[in-house]
């Protein structure tokens, strides 16, 4: 069944109160809800009161204190018809928690008992309108033996608790923020706190708390000092704040998902939790943070502001991504932020956008909604927001933000809502803008620059591609960020922001005796491609000398990817071959040695495109014949720039450990250069991998080793493996990065190893995290997911036949691999469309499954 956005009723009837009574117990978990009702007057008509249900059964219905037994069943959902206008509305239900393997609604992680309710979980604990636009004031009451569950959690403030004689105790718990039920949450289990507190701006006292299991409480100092930093931030820079007495964090080592911003009590993936030097590394560290500020952010964009259907989740998503980016852009470095999340749109987001599963960030229709947690909603939404204030600059954004809370403050909100409160208080006409929200597809600009005189004329074009379902598309509002450089000075008189919002148009720039060098989308102002032709001379220039840190890194990528794409495509001479690698090697000799850049950029600037962006570059990809240009390339620079290398290797490992930019910017160019070393001489490279491995005091230093030892073929790989293996046994996040590691290497029998690895006794399918580290890291292997024989591709599809009936939402992430077939030369095409069908073909796949491999055909 298709759901429709155009499609939207409003609920016809509200549950104003709520009040929950659980009965727990890890196989056996009793429930009785009891819902005040009452008819909708903004709703048409007198309809039956519907509560959905998943896979639960109704023990008893009782309205108003009676028993009745003439409700009925409608598919999954419980309809009672009421006469009157308010009711009390009660229903039991008994579910399994340690059964639920899906990890929606409640279930067991650990011995301890959790929920995840979003999208669409809430409804397999209790039968309930589950749907955003129904906001509830909950009461909640839990009972359970004391032994295995001494901690009893849920939403908003604990009111009572205490002792029962049989060894079993209880709480109740009162959230007064009325809300959806999907962010409501329980915890309950055998947990410590690492306990602090924080002032809010209006001299609140805030109780905070990350919960954990005993024996991880020295992890969670970082996840602390990230949530302190979130509440005074979100204060500072939004002027938003906190609005309960206490904040829970609970880390769970079985979660679908990064984390869920429940009102006043946060569930996390352990894995954005728990961090010491010793097991996470600098990579680990940040996204702690920035999905610590992420969460906390929700409070409010998305929980004291929801949304009204989920066709809106960009509202919350992308938004509340934009604001944790620019948090952890103030908290670090604001141009390496840039550039990594725009890495990760380009290699997650493009692909999405151009494929078969393309969608706007405001989506039409759905058949799964968890299907559209993605990319495009999380991470383009955001640029679209990202947009809006690179047009109206901070300050009138804020007044936009201003409005927008103040004006929906407690309402369940749509994208429309969030965009005309921002033009109203921000000042801007975004009538056109809109599109951004219905169309899918990445525009594409093309750029040339001509100069006549003391004229330099910019001209752009754009096109925004067809994508299922959207035939035609109009031209979007596109703000470019550009600067002209005169070349003999190297500076610019001042950079501009144009908006392209026609079809085609041109710019005109007055005071160049020479041709000027042209740097656009500056700061990726856009969510844009940009196609231009330019000199290698000219990106050479750029990535040398562009005051903007994201245009500097762009004119490098575009060097080797201008490069690469000619390598692969027609095939090179000798020659023109020598002129590009000595282009791109001009400029990455610069960025080794450059005494201006910090380490964390030059570690930034090092990094090539990713075999994944530069097919996206490719009508039709050859997988293979990319996978060998991109080593070729990088075994030159490893060779040409030996000296160099080790010298900035040798200048990294001699830095101590520390938390600061500066040690962090040693240790990411310690590994970028092991990397290359490793690729020039493999000889060489080992010694200093292994050595670095056997040195290490950190999980940068030591991840980053073995990551180059395990794509070798040497002995102290299989050492180094196994010492890591041993070193942290028991420690799950750290064995999922062996598995990963090894999923992820070049090594020649990578897919050997991969199906040796699914064996190995640690490796289980009811964990997310497992699976995501072995099949996640083999599915964005290149090396391995592309092999010719079309070994990877077995290998993906049987992982989702297989974790289908055991985890639906996480089988699905697996098949948008495979769904790239059509942009994949036609040998490899025609074995991945042959996965995808006997997927197809399996009789009962879930609708997650189901909807993806469907729209992955075509
Ligand atoms: N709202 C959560 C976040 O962005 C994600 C939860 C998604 N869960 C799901 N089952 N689709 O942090
Ligand atoms: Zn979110």
């Amino acid at each position: 069944p298709v759901i429709r956005r155009e499609d939207y009723l409003p609920p016809a009837w509200l549950v104003p109160e709520i009040a929950l009574d659980f009965a727990l117990g890890i196989d056996e978990t009793r429930v009785v809800s009891k819902l005040k009702v009452v008819r909708n007057p903004d709703a048409a008509g007198a309809t039956a009161l519907r509560l959905h249900g998943d896979q639960i059964a109704a023990l008893a219905v009782r309205v108003d204190g009676e028993a009745i037994n003439d409700w009925r069943l409608e598919g999954p959902d419980l309809l009672v018809e009421l006469p009157g206008a308010e009711h009390l509305v009660e229903v039991e239900t008994q579910v399994n928690p340690a059964a639920n393997s899906k990890l929606m609604g409640l279930y067991a992680s650990n011995g301890m008992l959790c929920t995840q309710c979003e999208a669409e979980g809430f409804r397999r604990i209790t039968f309930f309108p589950d749907r955003p636009d129904v906001l509830s004031t909950y009461s909640v009451r839990m009972t359970g033996d004391k032994a295995t569950f001494p901690i009893l959690l849920s939403n908003g403030n604990c009111t009572a608790q205490g002792e029962d004689a049989d060894g079993a105790h209880w709480a109740e718990w009162h959230d007064p923020w009325p809300k959806p039920s999907y962010l409501f949450a329980l915890v309950a289990g055998d947990l410590v706190a690492n306990h602090s507190t924080f002032t809010t701006m209006s001299g609140r006292e805030v109780d905070l708390n990350i919960w954990v299991r005993p024996g991880d409480e020295g992890r969670t100092q970082h996840a602390m000092d990230s949530l302190i930093a979130s509440m005074k931030w979100d204060e500072q820079v939004f002027g938003r704040e906190y609005d309960l007495d206490l904040f829970n964090i609970v880390a769970v080592s079985d979660f679908n998902m990064g984390a869920m911003e429940n009102k006043g009590l946060n569930v996390f993936n352990t894995r954005y939790v728990l961090a010491d030097p010793e097991t996470a590394t600098d990579g680990d560290y940040d996204a702690v943070e920035g999905v610590i500020g992420h969460e906390y952010f929700h409070n409010w964009s998305g929980n004291r502001i929801t949304c009204r259907d989920w066709f809106q989740l960009s509202l919350k998503e992308g938004f509340t991504v934009l604001r944790d980016q620019l948090f952890s852009a103030d908290m670090g470095s604001e141009a390496v932020k840039r550039i990594e999340d725009v890495r990760i749109l380009r290699s997650a987001q493009f692909p999405e956008d151009s494929g078969p599963l393309a969608h706007p960030i405001r989506p039409d229709s759905y058949q799964e909604i968890n299907n559209f947690y993605t990319a495009t909603v999380y991470n383009k939404g955001a640029e679209v927001i990202r947009m809006m204030r690179t047009m109206a600059g901070p300050e009138w954004f804020r007044k936009g933000t201003d409005l927008y809370f103040e004006r929906h403050d407690g309402e369940a909100a749509t994208c429309e809502d969030f965009i005309k409160a921002i033009e109203d208080g921000a000042g801007l006409d975004l009538t056109q803008f809109r599109l951004w929200y219905s169309q899918a597809g990445t525009p594409l600009v093309s750029a040339s620059l001509s100069h006549e005189g003391t004229t330099a004329t910019v001209s752009l074009s754009q096109t925004v591609p067809v994508t299922p379902g959207q035939p035609d598309k109009k031209p979007m509002p596109i703000p470019l960020r550009i600067a002209l450089f005169d070349r003999d000075s190297g500076t610019h008189a001042g950079e501009q922001l144009v908006v392209l919002d026609k079809a085609s148009d041109s710019f005109v720039f007055e005071g160049f005796a020479k041709p000027p060098v042209l740097s656009i989308n500056r700061g990726f102002s856009a969510p844009v491609s940009i196609d231009i032709e330019r000199a290698n001379e000219d990106l050479v220039f750029l990535a040398a000398r562009d005051d903007d840190p994201f245009a500097r890194y762009e004119a490098m990528q575009s060097l080797v990817v201008q490069h690469l794409v000619a390598a692969v495509g027609q095939g090179l001479g000798d020659a023109a071959r020598a002129e590009a690698r000595a282009a791109i090697g001009k400029a990455f000799a610069a960025i080794l040695t450059d005494p201006a850049l910090d380490d964390l950029m030059r570690g930034e600037l090092m990094i090539l495109p990713a075999e994944s962006y530069l097919a996206e570059q490719m009508l039709v990809a050859d997988p293979g014949a990319i996978h060998a240009e991109r080593e070729a390339l990088k075994t030159w620079l490893g060779r040409e720039y030996a000296d160099a290398l080790t010298a900035l290797h040798d200048r990294a490992v001699a830095v101590p450990y520390g938390r600061d930019a500066a040690a962090r910017g040693a240790r990411k160019i310690k590994n970028q250069a092991l990397a290359l070393i490793a690729a020039g001489n493999a000889q060489e490279g080992a010694r200093r991998a292994y050595a670095q491995y056997r040195a290490a005091d950190n999980m940068t230093d030591r991840q980053g080793a073995l990551i180059v030892l395990a794509s070798l073929d040497v002995p102290e790989r299989e050492e180094a493996l196994a010492e890591f293996h041993g070193r942290y046994e028991g420690n799950a996040l750290v064995i999922d990065k062996w598995f990963s590691l090894q999923a992820g290497s070049f090594h020649p029998q990578v897919l050997a190893n991969i199906r040796k690895l699914a064996e190995h006794p640690d490796f289980t399918m009811t964990n997310p995290n497992r699976v995501r580290a072995l099949y996640m890291g083999a599915a964005m292997n290149p090396k391995a997911f592309h092999d010719a024989s079309g070994e990877g591709y077995r290998l993906i599809g049987d992982l989702i036949r297989r974790l289908d009936p055991i985890n639906p939402q996480t089988a699905a992430r697996f098949v948008p691999s495979l769904g790239r077939w059509r942009r994949i030369e036609s040998v490899r095409a025609a074995m991945m469309r042959a996965e995808l069908e006997k997927i197809a073909a399996e009789p009962s796949l879930s609708r997650d499954v189901r909807e993806q491999v469907t729209k992955s055909l075509g």
